[in-house]
């Protein structure tokens, strides 16, 4: 069966490798499609050299079929369409311990830590399995893990219906959150300096605002009537937005950090101090957002379309870093089995 790897200084390399039965507890997944995200461009620039081990098959977003089942696993069958929930947690840290999984102090982060989705056939833990409906196509379903990032981060902001929410940064994922958000009935404002992903996501319907030429915190007074954004998301990873955000917010309003930065940030404490402001993290997800961002992509609630800009077969894999280095793309998917090679 035929892999791609990171194999350090940039190169992406696709390999022919034996494919492997699945053990105790482990399922075979044949995969289907692949997306592409900022955390793989990270490990594939080094940035993440002195995590992750070399070669690496990489890849966590992703839509498949079940093609063999290991001892002691119960509940599925060869045949079943399927997403991988990429999260292996230890169960005995601290945050573990205090019903936190998702965020162990220890956790493999599966496509970084440990081997991921970019191969044709996968074995994963049966434990990471979430099933998918049989009319949800395996294309949009690629897009579950993403979406169920957006679903974590809503539901962390206890955004309610009639909400303002800004969402600051309209890359994939600040995409997603924007409609998520508005799915659970809010009125969202996207800040998005790049005019190309601007005019894509004011075409859904989502109004939109360009940093580099309108005054923000004037533009969300006024939209709120002189109150403020019931809830902001901090989605872009830029130092500018950090520092802006604190004034966009209502008093006892809410800030959402959802992008990684790099480095420490300054932020408006005497902001966050005099508008009793709300200011939290939000990372990956737990079983309840994947299986929520199974429903809604089924339920047709998402812009799938909008959000995936190109699909390229497993030999094209670095033409399609270079589309996603370069801007051009918002979403790329791997068709893995498009090489018509099997194991
Ligand atoms: N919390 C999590 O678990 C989680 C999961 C996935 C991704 N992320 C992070 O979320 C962030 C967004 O992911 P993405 O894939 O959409 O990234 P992206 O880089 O495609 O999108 C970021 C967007 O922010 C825009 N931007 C830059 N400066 C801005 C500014 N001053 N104001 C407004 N917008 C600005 C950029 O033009 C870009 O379109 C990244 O930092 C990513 O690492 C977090
Ligand atoms: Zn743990």
């Amino acid at each position: 069966m035929l892999a791609v790897e990171y194999i350090g200084d940039h190169a992406v390399e696709r390999v022919k490798r034996d494919s492997v039965d699945p053990g105790p507890g482990e399922v075979r997944v044949r995969v289907a499609y692949v997306g592409l995200c900022g955390t793989d461009l990270h490990i594939l620039h080094g940035n993440m050299d002195a995590r992750v081990r070399r070669p690496l098959t990489f890849g966590h977003e992703m839509s498949g079929i079940i093609d063999a089942v290991g001892e002691a696993v119960e509940g599925w069958r060869p045949g079943d369409a399927v997403t991988v929930m990429p999260l292996d947690w230890d169960g005995t840290c601290p945050a573990c311990r205090a019903g936190h999984e998702h965020i162990c102090q220890n956790l493999n982060f599966i496509g970084i830590d440990s081997p991921g989705a970019l191969q044709e056939l996968w074995n994963v833990p049966a434990e990471t399995l979430v099933a998918l409906p049989a009319d949800l196509s395996l294309r949009t379903a690629a897009l579950v893990e993403p979406v169920a990032v957006a679903v974590h981060d809503v539901r962390r902001s206890e955004l309610r219906a009639g909400d303002k929410a800004v969402v600051i940064g309209g890359g994939p994922i600040g995409m997603l959150i924007a409609s998520v958000a508005r799915e659970y009935g809010a009125e969202v404002l996207l800040i998005e300096p790049d005019a190309v992903r601007r005019r894509r996501i004011a075409d859904l319907g989502t109004a939109t605002l360009d940093p580099t030429e309108a005054d923000q915190a004037a533009a969300v007074e006024a939209w709120t009537a002189g109150a403020g954004a019931d809830v902001v998301f901090e989605v872009s990873g830029a130092a500018a937005a950090v520092r802006g955000a604190t004034a966009l917010a209502r008093v006892r309003g809410t800030i959402v950090v959802v992008a990684i930065h790099p480095t420490p940030r300054e932020v408006d404490l005497h902001r966050v101090f005099w508008r009793e402001l709300r200011l939290l993290g939000a990372r990956v997800y737990r079983r309840p957002d994947f299986e929520e961002a199974v429903r809604l992509l089924q339920a047709g609630a998402i812009p799938a379309d909008a959000v995936i800009s190109g699909t390229m077969g497993l030999d094209r894999v670095a033409e399609a870093v270079a589309e996603l280095e370069a801007g051009r793309a918002m979403k790329i998917l791997v068709d893995v089995q498009s090489t018509g090679a099997r194991p």
